[in-house]
């Protein structure tokens, strides 16, 4: 019989003593071959050692999800401020040019809606079809705690297994239902998981408390998700605190493409992540650009109504 308390709560993260990086700048990538580092050079920059992830794979659950109910008008002007796109293969190959050099990050679970149980997915995307495509990475969402634990870590095996014939690095996304908890208990078994299982990095949640107990369990990158919209100034904040307590970087959707300014947003998240802006700083920058946005803007209707 397991511990329980123990497997939920470990107590010394050695937080003064950080995970040791030697040979390749990521975190628990060293021992990896050529092409999969190569790959992940690809997302994270090698100089600052993080990133900023575009997320627009909203719809493989949910549909037309605000801000993106046409992807091909909202999101490839976003694309170029990006250092890589999270997408399904429908998106890319509809909406997106193939001649966009960003790293693609291809959604690879589904099979489920937001009108039945999230956690019941399947891998939905063929390896094959990942190369074809350019996929750079693989991501899989894993239920830990729902009722679909079992299959969604056994997809995220399956894919792992699949991009490692070909060098191919699998994100791990811990999922969160409505009955599962966004504490550093819950998404540092969750993110444990993923990588103990072989993901070679992992998607969480922030959370306000111990964040850094969650990064220092997970031997692995990890990267935050941005949630639901929230005023600019809170988004910084959260991207700036997540970044402070270890986070490998940030993979942003609604925050972004919710925004009235977004390339303004995606511009101020990037100053955060790589620039190790604060978020006041990059809150002043984003209120700068989006008010050159709205008078270019402006200029251009009156243009636009008079000739
Ligand atoms: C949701 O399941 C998707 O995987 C998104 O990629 C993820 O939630 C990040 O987007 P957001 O910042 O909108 O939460």
């Amino acid at each position: 019989m397991p511990d329980m308390d123990e497997v939920h709560s470990g107590k010394n993260f050695y937080l003064d003593n950080p995970h040791a990086i030697t040979g390749f700048f990521l975190k628990g990538s060293n021992s990896l071959e050529w092409g999969t580092k190569n790959r992940l050079a690809r997302i994270f920059n090698p100089k600052s050692g993080k990133t900023v992830m575009l997320a627009v794979d909203h719809g493989y659950f949910q549909g037309p999800t605000t801000g993106l109910e046409r992807i091909d008008v909202t999101i490839p002007p976003l694309v170029p401020y990006s250092d890589a796109l999270m997408i399904t293969r429908g998106a890319l190959r509809t909406c997106i040019a193939p001649e966009m050099a960003k790293p693609v990050v291809l959604r690879s679970s589904g099979g489920s809606s937001i009108l039945k149980e999230l956690s019941n997915e399947l891998v939905a995307v063929d390896v094959e079809d990942a190369i074809r495509i350019n996929a750079t990475a693989m991501a899989v969402q894993v239920y830990i705690g729902g009722p679909h634990e079992h299959e969604s870590i056994g997809n995220l095996i399956k894919v792992v297994d699949a991009g490692n014939r070909f060098g191919i690095p699998t994100l791990g996304v811990t999922g969160v239902g409505q009955e599962l908890g966004r504490d550093a208990k819950y998404l540092g078994l969750a993110t444990r998981i993923c990588a103990e299982m072989g993901a070679h990095f992992v998607k969480t949640y922030f959370c306000q408390t111990n964040f850094d107990q969650v990064v220092a369990g997970c031997p692995v990158p990890v990267v935050i998700a941005g949630g639901k919209k929230l005023p600019e100034r809170e988004a910084l904040d959260l991207a700036y605190q997540a970044i402070d307590q270890g986070a490998a970087g940030i993979d942003m959707g609604r925050n972004i493409f919710q925004c009235d300014a977004p390339i303004a947003m995606i511009q101020a998240v990037r100053a955060v992540v790589h620039e190790k802006a604060t978020s006041d700083k990059a809150f002043d920058q984003f209120q700068e650009l989006r008010e050159e946005f709205r008078k270019t803007r402006e200029v251009a209707e009156t243009a636009q109504s008079t000739g």
